[in-house]
């Protein structure tokens, strides 16, 4: 701490590409010979792509904000920002998951004008369920993901609704980083 987030960069975008999650998180490892098209995609302005810094580690994760967080076959109907994190390999399973989650929350209310976010998670994949229930999402929608049927479900967090978020998550805005004042535009 604190977490610095600057727009992603044709470097950075390479970097974070080619990390590579051990099983059974390998499913989010990059194809190399796509990695050139990908960086094309991630620098898309509209996908909204951040690096994050934390303190002298230039690159401890990245988050993206918008249609490139969301997977193919889910109900994305409901007005909301959609979130996607990852951190960087070597840092995950060392009990820092919600610092990361409630800094990007906290950043996308400083940077964009929604109130109620979500993130869609694989339904393997239950550090990432643990991490985004903590910072006050709920399941709302199982699903297969079009094309391979990985399941899939969509967490929301709505902060104008009845759902408020714990009180143990608000404690931690104060530390989640330093705040930006230059939005970027609304997606
Ligand atoms: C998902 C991610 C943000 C989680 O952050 P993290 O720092 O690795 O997670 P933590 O170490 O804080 O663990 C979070 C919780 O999951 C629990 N957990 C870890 N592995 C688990 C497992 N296999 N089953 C159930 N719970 C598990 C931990 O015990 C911890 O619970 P606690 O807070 O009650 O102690 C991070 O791992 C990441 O970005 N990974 C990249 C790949 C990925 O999974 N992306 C998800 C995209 S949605």
């Amino acid at each position: 701490m604190p977490f610095t987030f600057n727009p992603l960069n044709q470097e950075a975008a390479r970097q974070v590409l080619a990390w590579t999650y051990p099983p059974p998180y390998n499913v989010y490892n990059e194809d190399p010979e796509r990695l050139e098209q990908v960086v094309v995609e991630v620098l898309r302005p509209d996908y909204h792509y951040y690096s994050i810094a934390e303190d002298e580690d230039p690159l401890v994760a990245y988050c993206c904000y918008g249609l490139d967080a969301r997977v193919a076959g889910g109900d994305y109907a409901l007005d909301a920002l959609d979130i996607g994190l990852m951190v960087r390999p070597d840092l995950n399973g060392q009990g820092r998951g919600t610092l990361f989650a409630a800094a990007v929350v906290d950043f996308a209310r400083r940077t964009f004008p929604d109130r109620r976010w979500r993130v869609t998670i694989a339904s393997f994949n239950l550090r990432a369920q643990c991490v985004w229930r903590e910072v006050g999402f709920r399941k709302s929608e199982t699903f297969l993901r079009r094309g391979d049927g990985l399941s899939f479900s969509v967490w929301v967090r709505d902060d104008n609704g009845d759902d408020r978020p714990p009180a143990r998550v608000r404690s931690w805005k104060g530390k989640a980083g330093r705040r930006i004042t230059s939005p970027t535009n609304r997606i």
